[in-house]
């Protein structure tokens, strides 16, 4: 098989932009360099020579001698639109931009498709972990029930942060800035929505089903209530922000991002800091762990470099899924999960949500919870869900299929 010789240009000279050029120094072997750099601030000082640096994105896209682009910057619009302007122009693309491809699949798909030009992204999912070609060819024919997993270092590195050191929220959060594990904008990791873009590129490439963002439930890490984490530490739980898909036995699929308890013993437990882990579970592999760092210059660098090279062999996804399962819906409606909701103010019907409640304490000073059964779709279209002093955590167990059940309280509470 020949090797392409590839010429990059490079759009994006920061964390993962900065990272990637290291790594592909030390990775002779590989036939590719980079010919000039897109980056956006005429102000700042760089490490390169300054003619290596451009300002206007033309410079790198009509350049005849470049081949390939990789998109490396922290805006998802402007990333869209030389996303979008090098496919036109038959140039292969390497991105991380989770954001963008989450916003635009369909068309980025379909674009693929109609330019033969390929488009990949190793890096915006997990970032050093090889899951999407794993799930695009491993898991080709074996079929897959389930994915879940701690897909968002930033936020688990915060997590981990707060429990293990006893930082404060914000301390954690500006660690991981520092390190470089967070977003640009932080809001992506701690509301979860950065979990929820890489959970919409997985369930494309694990069951051939592209959503938009906004059809998947998603609680981040923002609300978590000091009542919530003492709950998990008194129930020697670990606290993780877990994303899962899965499919129901009666057909269809349901996925959510959720702060979740999980038992000690549970795989994703023991993922700390800004490590990733991903379980996959199918008909014939069974259950499979993938486990390594998901941010970061070097990590994130390596999932790109690793794309590159693919290109070089002429790689590209098929999305061979999309056309096996063409009938594959989204079913919120039809699943349930188990969850502790802490709120600081009486919610009126609160109970009535729920298809059975477990445990409801109530407490003026330490604040009130209920742990029970609620549907999917129920939980999502919750009035109180959004209402500031509430926070909902998922128990531990999977989503599951829902069997209705009359609502009753186990056990009520009172301090
Ligand atoms: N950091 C991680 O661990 C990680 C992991 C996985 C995926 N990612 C993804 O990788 C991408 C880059 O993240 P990062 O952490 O490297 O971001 P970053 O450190 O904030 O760097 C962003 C870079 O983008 C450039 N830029 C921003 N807007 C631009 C524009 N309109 N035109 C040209 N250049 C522009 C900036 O230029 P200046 O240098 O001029 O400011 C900077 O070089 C993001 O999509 C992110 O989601 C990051």
């Amino acid at each position: 098989m020949t090797r392409t010789n590839i010429s990059i240009g490079l759009f994006g000279f920061g964390c993962v932009g900065q990272g990637l050029y290291t790594v592909l120094e030390r990775s002779p072997g590989l036939r590719a360099r980079i010919g000039r750099i897109g980056v956006k601030d005429r102000n700042k000082a760089r490490s390169l020579p300054t003619e290596l640096f451009t300002f206007d994105r033309h410079e790198l896209l009509n350049d005849p001698t470049i081949n390939v682009i990789v998109e490396l910057i922290d805006d998802a619009d402007e990333a869209y639109t030389i996303v979008k302007e090098a496919l036109q122009l038959g140039k292969a693309v390497v991105t991380a931009n989770k954001k963008m491809l989450a916003e635009h699949l369909p068309e980025l798909i379909a674009l693929q498709r109609s330019t033969g030009t390929p488009l990949l992204y190793e890096a915006a999912a997990c970032a050093s972990l090889p899951v999407i070609r794993n799930l695009e060819e491993y898991y080709d024919t074996d079929l897959l029930e389930s994915v879940e997993g701690i897909i968002n270092g930033s936020t688990n590195y915060i997590l981990t942060a707060m429990d293990r050191d006893a930082l404060s929220f914000a301390e954690a959060l500006a660690k991981a800035q520092e390190l470089g594990f967070a977003e640009s904008n932080p809001a992506l990791d701690v509301q979860g929505l950065d979990a929820r873009n890489k959970l919409v590129v997985l369930l494309t490439h694990a069951f051939g089903l592209v959503t938009a963002p906004e059809n998947l439930l998603t609680i981040g890490i923002d609300r978590l209530s000091p009542l919530a984490t003492t709950y998990a530490r008194e129930h020697g739980y670990a606290l993780k922000l877990v994303a899962e898909a899965r499919r129901l036995p009666e057909g269809g699929l349901v996925a959510a991002v959720l702060p979740t308890l999980l038992p000690p013993t549970h795989e994703l437990a023991r993922v700390q800091d800004e490590y990733n882990g991903l379980i996959t579970q199918s008909g014939f592999a069974d259950r499979q762990f993938f486990l390594g760092r998901g941010a970061g210059a070097f990590p994130t660098g390596s999932a790109v470099l690793s794309d590159l090279s693919a290109l070089t062999y002429g790689y590209r996804y098929e999305y061979k899924k999309l056309h096996q399962n063409q009938e594959l819906i989204l079913r919120p409606d039809a699943a349930e999960l188990d969850v502790l909701v802490t709120y600081t103010d009486e919610i009126e019907g609160l109970a009535d949500d729920f298809t059975q409640v477990h445990e409801q304490f109530r407490s003026r000073a330490h604040g009130h919870y209920l742990t029970g059964t609620i549907g999917l779709a129920q939980l999502a279209q919750a009035t109180w869900l959004h209402t500031p002093g509430v926070c909902v955590v998922r128990l531990p167990g999977p989503l599951r299929a829902a069997v209705a059940v009359g609502a009753e309280v186990a056990a009520v509470a009172a301090y």
